[in-house]
C-alpha cells in the first residue's frame, strides 16, 4: 500500500462538528489544525455570512477553493473542510490527487438541524426543509470521502476516538 501523506480531511454536513473534532484530532496527533472557514474568515475580514450577502456564494467558492489549495499544503495536518467544499467537483478532484485522507463525518439530519437551528452564521441554513434537501443532494458526494464515522450522540471525543482506531495512522 502506498504511505498516504499525513493530511486528514473533515468532511461533512453543517452542524456535525467538523471543526470541534478537527481540534481535538490534531491535538491528539500532535498536528496543527486547520479550519477552512476560520481561514478563509481571517483572509478576509469578514464573515462567512457577510460574503454570501455581499458577494454572493461564487465568490466564497473561489475563495473557498484557495484556501483549500493553499491549506492543503500544510503536512502533517488536519483540516476541517466546509460543509460544501467536497462537493465541488474540483475540490473533490484536487483533494483525492492530494494523497490525504478524507473522512465524513455523518449524523442524522434532525440531531444537525437541532444543532444549527438559531445560529445565524450559516447563510445556507435558511430553513428546516431546505436544510434537509440540500443534505439529501449532497449525500452522494460525502459518501465518496474513504471513512464514514458517525457522530450520531457522540461526544467529540468518542467520535476522535473512533478516527484514531481507522486504519490510517
Ligand atoms: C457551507 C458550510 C459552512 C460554510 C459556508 C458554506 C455549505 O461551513 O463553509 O457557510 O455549503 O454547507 P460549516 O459546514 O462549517 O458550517
Amino acid at each position: 500500500m502506498t504511505q498516504r501523506r499525513k493530511l486528514i480531511y473533515l468532511l461533512g454536513f453543517m452542524g456535525v462538528g467538523k471543526s470541534t473534532v478537527g481540534e481535538l484530532l490534531a491535538e491528539k496527533l500532535r498536528w496543527p489544525f486547520i479550519d477552512l472557514d476560520t481561514t478563509i474568515e481571517a483572509g478576509q475580514g469578514t464573515t462567512i455570512r457577510e460574503m454570501f450577502e455581499n458577494a454572493g456564494e461564487a465568490f466564497f467558492r473561489q475563495i473557498e477553493r484557495a484556501a483549500l489549495i493553499e491549506a492543503s499544503k500544510s503536512e502533517p495536518a488536519v483540516i476541517a473542510l466546509g460543509g460544501g467544499t467536497f462537493v465541488q467537483q474540483p475540490n473533490f478532484e484536487y483533494i483525492s490527487d492530494t494523497g490525504g485522507t478524507t473522512i465524513w463525518l455523518d449524523c442524522p439530519v434532525e440531531e444537525l438541524r437541532r444543532r444549527c437551528e438559531g445560529k445565524n452564521d450559516r447563510p445556507l441554513f435558511r430553513d428546516p426543509a431546505s436544510f434537509g434537501q440540500l443534505l439529501d443532494q449532497r449525500l452522494p458526494y460525502y459518501q465518496r470521502a474513504n471513512f464514514r464515522v458517525s457522530t450520531e450522540g457522540r461526544h467529540p471525543d468518542e467520535v476522535v476516538e473512533q478516527i484514531l482506531r481507522l486504519n490510517i495512522f
